[in-house]
């Protein structure tokens, strides 16, 4: 529409005026936010932005790619890519707890960003880091401006101790459905703009349990086929999200084919909500209920139980962890 070319226009020129000449850094997440605040500094100051993308293993199926492939190919963002799986797989091994987890995956996100920040300044001084924040976070915090307004659950982007930037947030003054209107027009991927939100620990937290590589392949899958047959049945506007979560340490017998097995238990967490502050358990017909379960206890084969978490928050957050 004719105001949202302006709001996008605009923040480019401001973008443009803020960092004149100088270069810009931006950690992309997979989400919207981050996409969209990099696609309009792209815009803005194009081969001076260098855009990095910390792969922790933790993401859904198909999202890395729709990083490193998508966007790039929609917007032509520089872009490094640090597959650092195996570093967050290593220093989570053992840990069940989640707020541990969260601490664990927060800390090496930022020292695999650092690294990648020392590397981008040897190229060169690079004076600006961008970060997706939007209006209701800038409110949340207090409004100050030229730090980093970051949730504390929020694991992407902190700012490094001893590197120093000025803060470029092109999304300040926008409200999430500007944001994805902004990424429609900036022409992002359709699946990067309607992204439901998911946690910066990503899977992490939705394996209860120690996080390995088999567990997360498992959840993986399993959440690939609710997310596919949600989307297919088009709940995707009516529901907020649905974590798919791995009961990892639980085992229960089953049979599947021909022979007893003994496998895990998933929970679909499907809810609808305002802002994540309160939710219901959205109330998913029966039959796409029932093709999800069909389908992954055919096509997952370590998961012999689906089951469904019709608790409201509160008293029972969103996610399990
Ligand atoms: P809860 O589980 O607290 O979740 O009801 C509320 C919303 O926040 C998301 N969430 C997180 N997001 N890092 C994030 O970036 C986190 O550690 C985290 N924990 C929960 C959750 O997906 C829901 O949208």
């Amino acid at each position: 529409s004719w105001t949202m070319v302006n709001i996008v226009e605009d923040a480019v020129t401001a973008v443009r005026e803020q960092v004149g000449d100088g270069r810009a850094i931006c950690a992309l997440s997979g989400g919207v936010d981050s996409a969209v605040a990099a696609a309009i500094v792209q815009r803005a100051i194009g081969e001076r932005l260098t855009c990095v993308f910390v792969d922790h293993g933790l993401l859904r199926k198909g999202e890395a790619e729709q990083v490193e492939r998508d966007f790039v190919a929609a917007t032509g963002v520089k872009l490094r890519v640090v597959d650092a799986a195996e570093r967050f797989l290593k220093a989570l091994a053992g840990v069940s707890e989640p707020e541990e987890k969260r601490k664990i995956i927060g800390r090496e996100f930022i020292r695999v960003f650092e690294d990648e920040q020392r590397a981008i300044l040897a190229d060169g001084p690079a004076d600006f880091l961008v970060q997706g924040t939007l209006y209701p976070d800038v409110v949340e915090s207090g409004g100050g401006t030229g730090t980093a307004n970051i949730k504390s659950h929020h694991n992407v982007g902190g700012l490094p101790e001893d590197l120093k930037f000025s803060l470029v947030e092109p999304l300040r003054a926008l409200f999430k459905d500007e944001v994805r209107r902004a990424g429609e027009e900036l022409g992002l991927p359709a699946a990067m703009v309607w992204r439901q939100p998911f946690p910066g620990p990503g899977l992490g937290i939705r394996i209860i349990g120690e996080v390995t590589q088999e567990r997360l392949d498992i959840l993986r899958e399993a959440d690939a086929i609710a997310r596919e047959e949600l989307s297919r049945a088009g709940l995707d506007r009516e529901i907020w999200q649905c974590p798919v979560v791995l009961l990892a340490d639980v085992r229960s017998v089953g049979v599947q084919g021909d022979g007893r097995t003994y496998g895990h238990p998933v929970v679909l967490r499907p809810v609808t909500s305002e802002d994540a502050m309160t939710a219901d358990w959205s109330r998913v017909p029966y039959d796409v209920l029932s093709r999800i379960s069909t389908r992954i206890t055919n096509e997952v084969r370590e998961v012999n139980r689906v089951t469904l978490d019709i608790t409201s928050k509160p008293p029972g957050t969103i996610e399990w962890e």
